[in-house]
């Protein structure tokens, strides 16, 4: 497959100055950056640092751009990425080990997966973006965590050209959390993502959500991995909003966690507060509920709003900027800290 190092000829794309962004970017932005240029392989990646053209710039990483608040133009050079390929690296009696370039669409890879009989990915349908973001702010939803099935990470680190293979352990994930968002932030780029699916299938739908689902479907359990991949689609379908129909990043703000005292008080006000106790006894809150409490879900700021059956996620009407969209989450923020005494975490990197 064209991830690895020994692949392919040099292939860069470089486009025009002045390139639109405005498909790169899941809110639908209309920025522009000073350069921009697509990385098919590493060869290409490493052709594209020595250019003439990318000297002393600013290098913005972009995938899917599905976690991204681009509030103006960039002035540097925006590297695509555009690695494909996936493929069996590996098996062995008790799992198989997939790799995927960091440029393949994710919903696209997990589709794939289950159609080459390995289960294991179906709780993570339908999210938008590519498999090269997964790692980055290590995606989740309704109970799995792509850090669970995370073997290791293959990425090059910007300024040395140099390639490193990071295991699960080295990746430190956290909730919606990664070495890349963190230290690593801006200096790699990854370029494939190796998952290690069990062979040993068991349903992971304890999910609230899921679980309403598969039991409208007549299921009082998931027979198979389709049947999890099928209702997670349907609900995320009945709840989160298509970026390409609304341009949107997903969660705008992680769920809050608070230290049990501080829960032992809010609760005493708040007694229908939605929350997760933690294995560390601290608590979990819902984001959404504290932000629906407090009135949001469905109002606007000129082309801003928050979207009408999940106040956790912020879209573009039509025509907002990176800034409308700030400013909305700013006031909420506000809203939520006069409330309930909690900071709101922005889970998108904004720019
Ligand atoms: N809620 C409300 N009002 C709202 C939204 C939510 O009352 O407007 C309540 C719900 O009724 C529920 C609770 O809040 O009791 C939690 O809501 P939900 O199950 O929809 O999940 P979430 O905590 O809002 C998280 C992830 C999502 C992920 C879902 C399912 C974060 C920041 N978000 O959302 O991830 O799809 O769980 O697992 O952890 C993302 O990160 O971009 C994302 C969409």
């Amino acid at each position: 497959m064209p991830v690895s190092a020994t692949s392919a000829v040099p292939s860069p794309v470089w486009f025009a100055a002045g390139y639109p962004l405005r498909e790169h970017n899941t809110f639908g932005f209309d920025v522009r950056a000073r350069f921009a240029c697509r990385i098919e392989n590493e060869a290409g990646l490493a052709a594209a640092l020595r250019d003439p053209r990318a000297q002393g710039l600013r290098m913005l990483v972009l995938g899917g751009g599905s976690n991204v608040v681009l509030t103006r133009d960039f002035d540097g050079l925006v590297l695509l990425v555009a690695l494909a390929g996936k493929r069996v690296t590996r098996e062995d009696g008790d799992a198989w080990y997939v790799e995927a370039g960091a440029g393949e669409n994710w919903h696209d890879f997990v589709a794939w997966t289950l159609e080459a009989g390995m289960p294991g990915l179906e709780n993570l349908a339908l999210i938008p973006g590519t498999v090269g973001a997964a790692p980055i702010q290590n995606i989740g939803a309704y109970g799995l965590e792509m850090a669970e099935r995370c073997a290791s990470v293959r990425a090059i680190e910007i300024e040395s050209g140099t390639s490193y293979v990071f295991d699960a352990a080295d990746c430190r994930f956290g909730y919606r959390d990664s070495f890349f968002k963190q230290e690593g932030h801006d200096r790699f780029l990854i370029t494939s993502v190796t998952f290690r699916l069990p062979k040993a299938w068991r349903p992971n739908a304890g999910y609230a959500d899921l679980a309403r689902e598969l039991a409208q479907r007549g299921l009082s359990e998931a027979r198979c991995a389709r049947d999890v991949f099928d209702a997670v689609v349907a609900v995320r379908r009945a709840k989160l909003p298509d970026p390409l129909a609304l341009g949107n990043a997903g969660s705008f703000f992680k769920n809050p966690v608070i230290d049990a005292q501080q829960f032992d008080s809010l609760v005493l006000r708040e007694p229908r507060i939605v929350s997760y106790t933690q294995a560390d006894g601290r608590v979990k809150l819902a984001a959404g509920w504290l932000i629906d409490q407090c009135g949001w879900k469905g109002r606007t700021l000129r082309g801003a709003a928050v979207h009408e059956r999940q106040a956790l996620v912020l879209v573009n009407l039509g025509g907002a900027t990176g800034s409308d969209i700030l400013e909305l989450a700013q006031a909420i923020r506000r809203d939520v800290f006069e409330r309930f005494g909690v900071e709101l975490e922005q889970e998108p990197v904004s720019l």
